[in-house]
């Protein structure tokens, strides 16, 4: 029997089409066409007046801290849970991490739990939304607000989600995208950032192009900077991908309700959270485990491994990872992060591919049920 995968994308044959015609095409003076349609496309989708195809979502974070001038002495607030992309670019510039505690229903950031972390440093908030799910972002925008700090939503994991009716993305005065090939949207690596302030895309461009003012002397840097580029076969793939998105969300909310159809009978599960201002686009599908079960996060996926399932833990608090053994911060947030420390020991991502069937569904479903059972 074939291993279940974890995740993985559902690629048909108009994203061959668009990667062949790239590849065979967008050269010379076509280099950018599929980079200009995509762009234009996700932010059209998204809500939000620019957005700048990169090549991953952790170069959009790094340029969105620069961009909005945070460096050196700056404090910048992270959940505890989620990928070290969210919070690595903040050390990149020289700033610090500030790691908040989750919320226990829709496992981001709170106002709350942002409140607790700002000081007289701190110069913005990453909110990130979490496997799909979307934090409360009226009660986070007025918490920055009255701090006066910018918001940077690492949408990453949340193509299609909503709050308030609003897309995913649309939060902060930069959003970021991940497009890695465990995406619901991928084109292999990839990521877009998005701003509707024009003076953030302005510099934005000139820091992802070596320093290059737009429109300059050809190979005339004005400062030392990057270079974050995507290439126009992922632009294609990307472009591909978004033309068909509303047919790949269908499906992943499918595969959710399925889960949640054969997972009913179960006590002691919890799976993703649809507070009534939001709607999930649930990229991973994810249970908390009741501590009843005496199962920690590692035991069940070993026990999954056993039977062809392959699934992830949830995000272990980045304040618990040597990475950031020697932060000031990580040693408060260990003592003060409850909730996440409370949920990650015990939670894990079930298969989640685009190309998952209901039968395999109902045999994750049945092994669990089997594995909680004894
Ligand atoms: C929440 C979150 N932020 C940032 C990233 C970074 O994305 P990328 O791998 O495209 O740099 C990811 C990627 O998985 C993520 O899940």
């Amino acid at each position: 029997m074939q291993r279940i995968p974890v995740a993985g994308p559902w690629i048909t044959q108009k994203e061959i089409d668009y990667v062949t015609d790239a590849v065979a095409n967008a050269w010379y003076e076509n280099a950018n066409m599929y980079h200009e349609r995509f762009e234009k496309a996700f932010a059209a989708y998204v809500g939000v007046k620019y957005a700048m195809a990169l090549p991953s979502c952790t170069s959009a974070i790094h340029l969105s801290l620069l961009a909005l001038g945070i460096g050196k002495g700056d404090e910048v607030v992270v959940p505890d849970c989620t990928w070290i992309a969210s919070a690595a670019p903040i050390n990149y510039v020289g700033a610090t991490p500030v790691f908040a505690d989750i919320d226990p229903e829709t496992w981001c950031i709170s106002a709350e739990s942002l409140e607790d972390c700002i000081s007289p440093r701190t110069r913005a908030v990453i909110p990130v939304d979490l496997y799909g799910s979307v934090p409360d972002m009226d009660s986070i925008r007025h918490v920055a607000r009255k701090h006066n700090i910018a918001i940077i939503e690492d949408a990453a994991e949340a193509i299609g989600s909503e709050y308030k009716g609003k897309c995913a993305g649309s939060f902060g005065e930069a959003s970021v995208f991940s497009f890695h090939g465990s995406k619901t949207l991928t084109t292999g690596e990839g990521g877009m950032l998005l701003t509707d302030r024009e003076d953030l895309y302005q510099r934005a461009a000139v820091l992802r192009d070596h320093g290059r003012q737009p429109g300059s002397v050809m190979f005339w840097n004005s400062e030392v900077a990057y270079k974050y580029k995507m290439s126009s076969m992922q632009a294609a793939l990307g472009l591909a991908q978004l033309e068909r998105i509303e047919e790949l969300l269908e499906r992943k909310r499918q595969q959710f309700e399925w889960y949640k159809e054969e997972l009913a009978t179960m006590d002691g599960i919890t799976l993703n959270a649809e507070p009534a201002s939001t709607r999930n686009a649930f990229w991973m599908v994810t249970i908390v485990l009741d501590p009843k079960f005496g199962l920690n996060k590692t035991q069940l996926m070993e026990s999954l491994s056993q039977h062809g399932i392959d699934t992830r833990p949830f995000f272990h608090p980045l304040s618990s990872l040597p990475a950031y053994e020697d932060s000031k911060w990580a040693h408060v947030a260990r003592e003060r992060n409850a909730i996440a420390y409370r949920i990650s020991p015990y939670a894990i991502n079930l298969p989640s591919s685009l190309m998952l069937t209901k039968t395999q569904i109902k045999y994750v479903c049945d092994t669990l049920k089997e594995v909680l059972s004894k």
